[in-house]
């Protein structure tokens, strides 16, 4: 059993208002659905940022000030399917950049699955994978001599609560050296009737994306959550750009976890949050960025406004 995934389950359903945490959504099961979410007509995000990459590429190399003289390390956080980062790979290696793409990703199984695709589609692509935490991997290559371009795409940023996404800045700064550049892919701040569709399909996909949750948690720690008594809600502020999705109960109900003899109760309409999805503005964004080193030089948009690929350099 992963203990970690016990104690943080644990802790949320403890906490009031109760919360589980957004990561463990990423089981076999759950990764196969975001794939699927990934390609829902609501959920936008995915489609502006290949918009970004499959028309704008050439300007986001420009906006990077690299020469093919350079030798770079192209690493990405998440392997995710790479649709995105290959439409960027193909152009850098048409242009002969001298460059090393290094995705990096808990999952072996995600990198495995990549790098094959890969190198059936560029037989000429320098790739090497890197299974790990993010910044335990970026510790092992930070003594390479290579100037570093990171790619943290998806809004996964916005995955993070504002306390947490400064840290993780400031982290990803300090593993950097003066001159490495970021491209950081985020949402915008939109109304409410293009957010709200994105994160409640009508397929019911993110419905089962944030039901399937509760169906790791009876799998794996031993629970006996009715998923049916359970609904998926969203909500969106668009004055603050938060959007969050919640599990609520549709009934009062009692939730035991046997192996350890607890239970949590559940009164009719309690919500657990499952997961915050902040949208940005330029403003937000220099806020995260204060205390570190890192400086905006550069925002390249899709033709909705509706997603920035922001760059941003190490000084
Ligand atoms: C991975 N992450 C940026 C997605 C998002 O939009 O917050 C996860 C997701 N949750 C529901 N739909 C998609």
């Amino acid at each position: 059993m992963n203990i970690q995934f016990k104690i943080d389950v644990s802790s949320g359903l403890t906490k009031s208002p109760k919360t589980l945490p957004s990561k463990y959504f990423y089981d076999e099961i759950g990764d196969k659905l975001f794939v699927k979410i990934m390609n829902l007509p609501e959920y936008y995000l995915t489609r502006a940022e290949y918009e970004i990459f499959d028309t704008k590429s050439e300007d986001i190399i420009r906006k990077l000030k690299i020469n093919p003289s350079d030798t770079i390390d192209l690493i990405e956080l998440g392997a995710g399917d790479g649709k995105k980062t290959k439409t960027f790979l193909k152009v850098l290696l048409e242009k002969k950049y001298n460059f090393k793409y290094v995705p990096i990703d808990i999952s072996i199984h995600a990198l495995k699955a990549l790098e094959t695709s890969c190198k059936m589609e560029f037989s000429n692509l320098d790739i090497e994978i890197k299974q790990g935490e993010y910044f335990g991997v970026l510790e092992d290559v930070k003594t390479n001599k290579s100037q570093k371009i990171i790619m943290f795409l998806g809004s996964n940023l916005g995955n993070l609560e504002d306390e947490a996404a400064q840290d993780f800045l400031t982290k990803l700064s300090n593993a950097l050296q003066v001159g490495d550049k970021i491209i950081l892919g985020l949402d915008c701040i939109k109304p409410e009737e293009i957010v709200l569709p994105a994160y409640n399909d009508s397929q019911g996909v993110t419905k089962a994306f944030n039901l399937n949750l509760l169906h790791r948690i009876n799998k794996e720690l031993h629970a006996d959550f009715d998923v049916s008594n359970f609904d998926h809600v969203p909500e969106y502020d668009e004055k603050t750009g938060i959007a969050k999705s919640f599990l609520v109960s549709k009934k009062e109900q009692k939730v035991s976890f046997n192996r350890d003899q607890t239970y949590y109760k559940f009164s009719k309409g309690e919500k657990i949050q499952t997961e915050t999805s902040r949208k940005y503005n330029d403003r937000i964004l220099q806020t995260l960025l204060r205390n570190t080193n890192l400086v905006q030089i550069s925002k390249i948009s899709d033709s909705n406004n509706y997603f920035n690929s922001y760059i941003l350099e190490r000084v």
